[in-house]
């Protein structure tokens, strides 16, 4: 398809148009979208074949409404891990199946673009959208998100890299200011982008809500023109999140392309019509032929590519069968085992008592443009029964009734309502008789309590009982079912159903088991029984600090001042975010970044470092020196000399997954890592200052395996 000939049939009429979407489909009096449940569309110009196309959420799974008016047929999706999780397998294969397995549902649902992934740095443990994130760390998340974009975009749809930039939290989301140096910006939270952007040439990044240094994403020349495009070479184009900013003229000039939904005045009374308003400014020159052509080409330069444009006759009936599987793998994966004093895995054999009323409202994802709708959950006790796990069963039914008697009879397998403005209340969980725990107690071999937590958009978490921190009920429920377990010499294991950090530092010691099963998607029961049987062994790791209190965390500032209705939140702790913080500043994490134990161990071994031109080459052996066959994820962290640039104690630079290793087996392990990305930013450039690098691999940022050096010279890199 020629672009340049359509532009050159195209009115100005329809270059505007094309420029703003068509408001938020079903909505605000707007026509149902041509796919019930997507968030937006683009015009179609039908005179010249233009068709419309069609931009569907998100991160865990396509969200579209599973039910049609007048029709018997459903249309689910694959729910699949959050990003937190996906970020916690550290497995670049797997975010790529993930990707390629949300694409083919995107492409057979007759979606065009998949508003996905989301990349924004968990700054702060209470962000509501953490679990759509991925990680504290850039390279971590940059890596793994790049893999899911080539995914996604295999299936021949498209992603859309978001929210850029700096949009780490919900609370004033739409107008906040964040106030942030340059080289926090560049070395912390544009990182992530750039390395997607470059690696993986996503077709449409989101330009984010907020304020960026005085200026609104979606209006900031600076980030979407000089850098993204410029520096970065982005070559697809930038959407407005929904509803973002406060003047379409000054997007189409600061080079955001396509202004979503459209007819942002049907939402907010006091704005115009965006159409309306860019005819205007174009009438007065203040909007170019050159810039309004220089859109319109960016937009349909990749439209084309889409398979609306290309006519494609979707389905509607993806494979879900085989991204059952592929959701199942990825959650097996993202499990991270934090404690086990000898309790884990247990045998076929143990009778197991199952409390706290997660086990049947498990959550399997946040709520927002994050929730998914998928088929069916499997509850953490179904999938224990499924699996032969030797349940007490009388004691998961007290529950599935107490929970279905306390929703009202309105019992439904996890939480439901995607923007859940009202968040369904937090069950109880001093709903059980003090004999029933006695009972079940002398009956079983052993205890799980699950704990779960849900967020999403539009609120922050809290430091609060019931949020941040255990409710009274549920740290009731923990002190009485681990003495009563222990006094006759049985064991403790806590599930954690949770889409980011909580505080455990209090109660850990009442525990032998404490297993990070987030929220893993719709095969939830069944990968965690899987996990506790030993049938998988664990192998994710932390993708971001578990800090020992609330109060040790370094993003003090968060969510802004003023504190009764913030209007800026200026990152002071500037690029010492997540384990750049615990480590430099010596303050100890309950569990560090890239932390996770396994039921087996291993050994590193035989380090060599060399430089090749401009890459640094790491390798070294890893051996299964335990008893199970197991997976470890080695990390390469990178201690910079002190030059005239602040350091922080050490950064990841490196990381790999082995393979399914048995017991003696090992896997030599060889990377490399550019110069460049030894550097800090300093004044417009990136500068690797002389010295001795110390180059650390570890097994987690604190538990460092092997350490060598490598000197190196000054050297400078525009940027
Ligand atoms: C969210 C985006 C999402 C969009 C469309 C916005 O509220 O911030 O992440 O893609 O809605 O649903």
């Amino acid at each position: 398809m020629d672009v340049e000939k359509i532009i050159s049939q195209m009115t100005v009429e329809e270059k505007i148009k094309l420029v703003v979407g068509v408001g938020l489909p079903g909505m605000f009096g707007n026509e149902p979208s041509i796919v019930p449940g997507a968030a937006g569309e683009t015009h179609p110009i039908e005179r010249l074949n233009v068709p419309a196309t069609v931009h569907a959420d998100g991160p865990a799974g396509l969200r579209i409404n599973p039910e049609r008016p007048n029709e018997e047929k459903k249309y689910h999706a694959t729910a699949f891990p959050i990003a937190s999780m996906l970020a916690s397998t550290w497995n670049r294969e797997i975010l790529f199946e993930v990707g390629k397995a949300m694409g083919n549902e995107t492409k057979e649902y007759g979606v065009d673009f998949l508003l996905a992934p989301a990349i924004n740095i968990h700054r702060n443990p209470l962000c509501g959208r953490n679990f759509e994130y991925y990680s504290e760390d850039p390279v971590l998340t940059g890596e793994l998100a790049s893999c899911f974009v080539e995914g996604v975009q295999s299936e021949g749809v498209g992603t859309s890299l978001k929210h850029f930039a700096a949009n780490n939290q919900e609370t004033n989301r739409m107008f906040i200011d964040t106030i942030v140096s340059e080289r926090a910006l560049r070395e912390i939270y544009l990182k992530g982008f750039e390395i997607v952007v470059k690696n993986a040439k996503p077709w449409t990044v989101m330009s984010a809500y907020n304020k960026l240094n005085g200026k609104y994403c979606s209006q900031n020349k600076w980030l979407l023109t000089k850098v993204l495009r410029e520096e970065w070479g982005f070559e697809g184009f930038v959407m407005s999140d929904w509803f973002a900013g406060d003047n379409p003229v000054e997007q189409i000039k600061a080079g955001n392309d396509l202004i979503m939904p459209g007819k942002t005045y049907n939402v907010f009374k006091n704005r115009r019509d965006e159409i309306e308003e860019l005819k205007e400014a174009y009438e007065k020159g203040e909007i170019t032929d050159e810039i309004l052509n220089e859109r319109v080409r960016t937009i349909l330069n990749v439209l084309v590519k889409t398979p609306s444009f290309k006519g494609y006759k979707y389905s509607n009936n993806p494979d879900f069968e085989k991204h059952a599987e592929v959701s199942y793998k990825a959650a097996s994966e993202g499990i991270v085992l934090l404690k086990n004093e000898n309790v884990l895995p247990f045998t076929k054999v143990a009778k197991v008592a199952i409390f706290g009323t997660g086990q049947i409202e498990t959550v399997k994802g946040g709520f927002g443009s994050g929730d998914t709708h998928p088929r069916y959950t499997i509850n953490i006790f179904d999938g224990f029964k499924e699996k032969g796990v030797k349940v007490d069963e009388n004691l998961g039914e007290f529950y599935r009734e107490k929970v279905r008697e306390l929703r009202n009879g309105q019992y439904k397998p996890a939480y439901v309502n995607e923007f859940n403005l009202k968040i369904p209340p937090k069950l109880p969980e001093d709903i059980l008789a003090e004999k029933t725990i006695d009972e079940a107690s002398e009956k079983n071999d052993l205890a799980i309590i699950v704990i779960s937590r849900i967020s999403g958009e539009f609120v922050d978490r809290k430091a609060v009982k019931g949020d941040f921190y255990l409710s009274d009920d549920e740290r009731k429920l923990i002190e009485d079912i681990s003495r009563k377990f222990r006094e006759k010499g049985k064991k403790v294991i806590v599930l954690l159903n949770i889409g980011g950090p909580i505080e455990i530092a209090s109660w850990i010691d009442l525990v032998d088991g404490l297993l990070l099963v987030w929220q893993p998607g719709q095969e939830a029961g069944r990968v965690v029984a899987d996990v506790c049987m030993g049938n998988v062994n664990p192998s994710g790791k932390l993708p971001t600090t578990f800090p020992k209190d609330y109060k040790d965390i370094p993003s003090k500032s968060f969510p802004g001042a003023p504190k009764e209705n913030p209007t800026e939140v200026i990152y002071e702790e500037d690029i010492y975010v997540g384990y750049r913080y615990y480590d430099t500043f010596q303050v100890e994490p309950l569990f560090e970044f890239g932390y996770g134990l396994s039921y087996t161990n291993f050994e590193y071994k035989d380090l060599s470092i060399s430089k090749n031109g401009e890459n640094i080459e790491v390798s070294f052996e890893i051996k299964n020196i335990g008893k199970v066959e197991g997976k470890e994820i080695a990390q390469v962290y990178v201690k910079a000399p002190k030059g005239k640039i602040d350091k922080p104690y050490h950064e990841l630079k490196g990381f790999y997954k082995t393979k399914l290793l048995k017991p003696n087996e090992s896997e030599r392990v060889s990377l490399l890592i550019k110069l460049k990305d030894l550097t800090s930013f300093c004044k417009n450039k990136w500068i690797l200052e002389e010295g001795d690098y110390y180059i650390r691999v570890g097994a987690s940022s604190r538990d460092i395996r092997l350490e060598g050096k490598i000197y190196l010279e000054e050297k400078e890199f525009e940027i």
